[in-house]
């Protein structure tokens, strides 16, 4: 029987790199030799849609996607600990109840944003949702070289 961790990626900005971070979190782990089932909730599907491009391409390689609405999703949880080492759940851009009894039921939240002004706005809220609810990381992605992040915040026209 696995104690397999749970990892559920959020935001509230869309955009900020979420699944494409769940892509990389689940094929670094496919990678070390773990299982790992990967579950969508962003009725946007693009996580669904990697996973069908992947699955028709190798087959057997990649992670199991597993179909769940978010209200089984918490009551599922220990049953998916017990299959996989990692489950890895991708969010809509949102902060709402649902989300934070998702979390509730997680080992870990981690959180992208991109490095602008509007964006580490919107980290706040995530936070306030999930302090003292789960255990928090960050991500700061699309990183560019084109300028700073002071640079960004002062090119609003
Ligand atoms: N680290 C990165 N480097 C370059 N492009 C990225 C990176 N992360 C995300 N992107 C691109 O940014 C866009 C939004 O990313 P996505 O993962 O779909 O965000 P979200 O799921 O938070 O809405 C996509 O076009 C994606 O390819
Ligand atoms: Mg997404």
């Amino acid at each position: 029987m696995k104690t397999g961790k749970i990892v559920v990626i959020s935001k509230l900005k869309g955009g900020s790199g979420a699944t494409t971070l769940t892509r990389e979190l689940a094929t670094s782990a496919l990678d070390a030799g773990k299982s790992v089932a990967i579950i969508d909730l962003d009725a946007q599907g693009s996580l669904t849609n990697w996973w069908n491009r992947r699955t028709a391409a190798t087959p057997d390689a990649g992670p199991k996607l597993i179909q769940l609405s978010p209200e089984n999703l918490p009551d599922m949880t220990e049953k998916l600990r017990g299959k996989f080492d990692l489950v890895l759940i991708d969010t809509p851009p949102s902060t709402h109840d649902a989300l934070r009894k998702i979390a509730s039921k997680a080992d870990m939240a981690v959180i992208p944003t991109k490095p602008t002004p509007d964006d580490l706005d919107a980290v706040g809220p995530v936070i306030r949702q999930l302090r003292g609810v789960v255990p928090m990381a960050f991500v700061i992605s699309q990183i560019t070289n084109k300028g700073s992040v002071h640079r960004t915040g002062t090119d609003i026209r």
